[in-house]
């Protein structure tokens, strides 16, 4: 069934990297989304144990095991750590620079935090199986979105593509980043951009309805 809705859409989305993606005030939502398939472990703490097969995006898999599988999301999430207190402590090390990038325009900002925490979710994800994109150009899956802050990945290929949770992680937070596509100059830090990475896929970040 994933695939047939995947098929459905994949003309729809054709039309957004040709007309939404250059036309700022065409919102992504309206032209249907790409759930992305996951195979979560039961035991978040055993990645290569069971599985289980979720649909959504990020959020929506956490909530969909933690209400099957009470106690899931404290696995989950155990560790992590908050958002910094400020941009400058914000991830400027070493994550791969996108061949090339574009901040806000007609990509609406979206709170810094809440990409924190989208990257962060998808950094705890086993290895595999990998994230995979059908064919492109512009076929996109949105794999986080919460408090109105999405994060996409796009296949600009004419084949399927694969990558890694890491390299998706990575994309969107280089574009927090300070000094990228983040908005320091309000208490509320505000991020939204597209990165370009080699091998013909992006990672974009920008409002959405979750
Ligand atoms: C999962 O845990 C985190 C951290 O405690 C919390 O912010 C989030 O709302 C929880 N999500 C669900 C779906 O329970």
């Amino acid at each position: 069934m994933f695939s047939n809705i995947l098929l459905t859409i994949a003309a729809p989305l054709t039309v957004l990297t040709q007309t939404a993606y250059a036309a700022p005030q065409a919102p992504m939502d309206g032209y249907g989304v790409i759930d992305i398939h996951w195979d979560l472990p039961l035991d978040p703490n055993n990645p290569t144990g069971e599985t289980v097969p979720v649909t959504g995006t990020i959020q929506e898999a956490i909530a969909k095991m933690e209400a099957e599988h009470s106690g899931w999301n404290v696995s989950f999430t155990r560790g992590m750590s908050p958002p910094p207190a400020h941009p400058a402590a914000a991830s400027l090390y070493q994550l791969p620079k996108p061949e090339s990038y574009n901040c806000f325009g007609r990509w609406k900002p979206c709170g810094w935090a809440d990409v924190y925490w989208g990257y962060t979710y998808l950094r705890r994800l086993p290895a595999e199986p990998r994230p995979r994109n059908g064919p492109g150009p512009g076929n996109c899956g949105r794999v986080s979105c919460s408090w109105n802050a999405a994060i996409w990945w796009c296949n600009d290929n004419s084949e399927d593509y694969t990558t890694t949770w890491g390299a998706i992680a990575d994309g969107a937070e280089w574009l927090a980043a300070q000094g990228h596509c983040c908005d320091d100059s309000r208490p509320s830090w505000r991020v939204a951009g597209q990165g370009f990475y080699p091998g013909n896929w992006n990672v974009i970040v920008n409002a959405d309805t979750c």
